[in-house]
């Protein structure tokens, strides 16, 4: 369970997240929508500790969040995975070892150095790469795969902190229509079988709609909508994106047989029956 209470973040005078508070019960999906400065970003990072909260309340499983400090910290922070728009990996080292740095803060850093890995892990992470359905791309450059094989494997990186919560922060902004349908199914597909709270900022209203339990609207710093995708009218998004703005309907949207046939088009065609 996760509890969020009066959270606010100051920069100078603005308030980017201003007394922001909500539950997620166990393994929620949550997405957050809200147009550009909404403080979404700001609020995933909060969460995370990347950035500290002016003031306010986390707490996770009865753990207080935002008063960790050294090593507990860490130790959030690898229960809490990030994901982020430009996929973070590291361009000229191979997928797998991307996938083995999810776990970097537990390996000294002569092993690390060298690129000793026990065994285990390795298999550990080629068996994520292969759910995630990439496995036969671990020993190329992260640089050589695809804007959507590259946010598999920021998920596989991910996955490998075997996390609690996953927070996705605009994980689909910079891929194409029918990549960005493979990450979401992988996010969501996680999401079901084990059981992880994901809290996604996403920057299409139907993907909010399509796949995700709740949505939460910002605007400002503050919370003005709060409901499931039903819930989430046209109305609604008006008030969320205000009456000035246009929001996009439709972007993510794709015809399965419009597919191109590449390893992606039969991930999403496996993922999709
Ligand atoms: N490091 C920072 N310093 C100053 N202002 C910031 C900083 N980060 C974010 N902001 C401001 O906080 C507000 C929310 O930003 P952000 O969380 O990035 O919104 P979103 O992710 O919804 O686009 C914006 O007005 C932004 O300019
Ligand atoms: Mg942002």
């Amino acid at each position: 369970m996760l509890q969020v209470r009066n959270v606010t973040r100051l920069f100078g005078q603005k308030a980017a997240v201003d007394n922001v508070s909500f539950d997620v019960a166990k393994s929620g999906f949550v997405g957050i929508i809200g147009r550009s400065g909404a403080g979404k970003s700001t609020f995933l990072r909060l969460m995370n500790r990347l950035t500290d909260a002016t003031s306010g309340e986390i707490s996770f499983e009865d753990q207080n969040v935002l008063a960790l400090q050294g090593a507990d910290k860490r130790a959030w922070q690898s229960q809490c995975a990030m994901i982020f728009q430009q996929f973070n990996l590291v361009p000229r080292m191979d997928v797998a070892s991307n996938v083995l740095h999810g776990i970097l803060n537990r390996r000294s850093t002569v092993s690390t150095m060298f690129n000793f890995w026990p065994d285990d892990d390795v298999l550990k992470a080629l068996a994520i790469l292969d759910r995630l359905g990439i496995a036969e791309q671990a020993t190329k450059r992260a640089e050589a795969l695809s804007g959507g094989q590259q946010q598999r494997v920021a998920i596989a990186r991910a996955l490998m902190q075997d996390p609690k919560v996953i927070l996705a922060d605009e994980p689909i902004a910079s891929l194409d229509p029918m990549n960005a349908q493979i990450v979401m199914d992988s996010l969501r597909r996680i999401h079901d079988e084990d059981g992880r709270m994901v809290i996604a900022n996403l920057h299409t209203l139907d993907t909010a709609r399509r796949y995700c339990d709740r949505v939460i609207g910002m605007r400002d710093g503050r919370i003005v909508f709060d409901g499931t995708p039903d819930q989430l009218t046209t109305g609604v998004a008006r008030d969320i994106y205000g009456a000035d703005a246009s929001f996009s309907e439709s972007a993510t949207s794709t015809s399965i047989d419009a597919l191109p046939s590449d390893a992606d088009a039969d991930y999403a065609r496996r993922m999709l029956v």
